[in-house]
């Protein structure tokens, strides 16, 4: 049930989130940070689950940063068959609910194939639905977006006083995608971290004090309340 204070006609058509804290939640409680992405399954589906109550067309979640390859080698192997199999088990269910699952990043050598490949199927056993579009932001970094944008740009012949900010964004990883009306970020850390920086040139911004395996809807629903509370201008004076 979303609250009566909520404007439902008024409800973000895209929310992107940074699901940050896993670590510190697992470190907290004696157990192996590996144990805190475990953990943050269970939020990610919940605030999916607000996401379609609240009717959200676009969530994005940052899944893994171009700078996660850093994290000690087991980390990384983890979240790799951590993602796999978040994707196995629980993409029927995304279909059923009529959510379209998308990636956004780099695809180099580093992911490995069968991750590309259960990608690859996810993405086709859920192109038809359009309740609404998770957008995995997986191998991603906004910097490395921006820089293959430029690259296919070049490659394509655009001369420069042909470019504009709208040539760069149809050159983005999914030209289709809104940019975000809001984005949440949990732990109480206030960053961008290289997430989406075209896209969020005016979004607005909510820091959220939980760390990401404890955010359930409710935190979702209550980000969404900010929002509402905020007003717009896009550079422009109020209407
Ligand atoms: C940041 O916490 C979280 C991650 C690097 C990964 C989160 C990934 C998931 C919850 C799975 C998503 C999977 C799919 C298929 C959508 P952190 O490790 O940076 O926490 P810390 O800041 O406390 O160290």
């Amino acid at each position: 049930m979303i609250p009566a204070d909520i404007d439902l006609t008024r409800v973000p058509a895209h929310i992107a989130c940074v699901m940050d804290g896993n670590g510190r939640w697992a470190t907290q409680r004696g157990l192996k940070r590996t144990e805190g992405h475990a953990a943050g399954e269970e939020a990610l589906f919940d605030a999916v689950e607000g996401a379609l109550e609240l009717g959200v067309k676009w969530l994005t979640v940052y899944a893994f940063s171009t700078e996660n390859w850093r994290r000690p080698l087991d980390e990384v192997r983890y979240l790799m068959g951590f993602n796999e199999s978040i994707l196995v088990r629980r993409r029927e269910e995304l279909r059923e609910k009529g959510v379209r699952i998308r990636f956004a990043g780099r695809r180099d050598w580093r992911v490995p194939k069968r991750l590309i490949k259960q990608m690859d199927e996810s993405m086709a056993r859920t192109a038809h639905c359009t309740t609404m579009t998770l957008v995995i932001a997986f191998n991603y970094g906004g910097r490395a977006e921006i820089v293959d944008a430029v690259k296919r740009i070049i490659e394509e012949g655009i001369p420069a006083h042909k470019i504009t900010d709208k040539t760069i964004a149809q050159h983005l990883y999914l030209p289709d995608m809104p940019d975000p009306d809001l984005m949440v970020r949990t732990s109480g850390e206030y960053r961008i971290s290289n997430y989406l920086l075209w896209e969020l040139a005016y979004s607005e911004l909510v820091f959220a004090d939980v760390l990401w395996p404890d955010f359930r809807r409710e935190h979702l629903i209550d980000a969404v309340r900010q929002y509402q509370a905020r007003r717009r201008r896009f550079g422009g004076l109020e209407s």
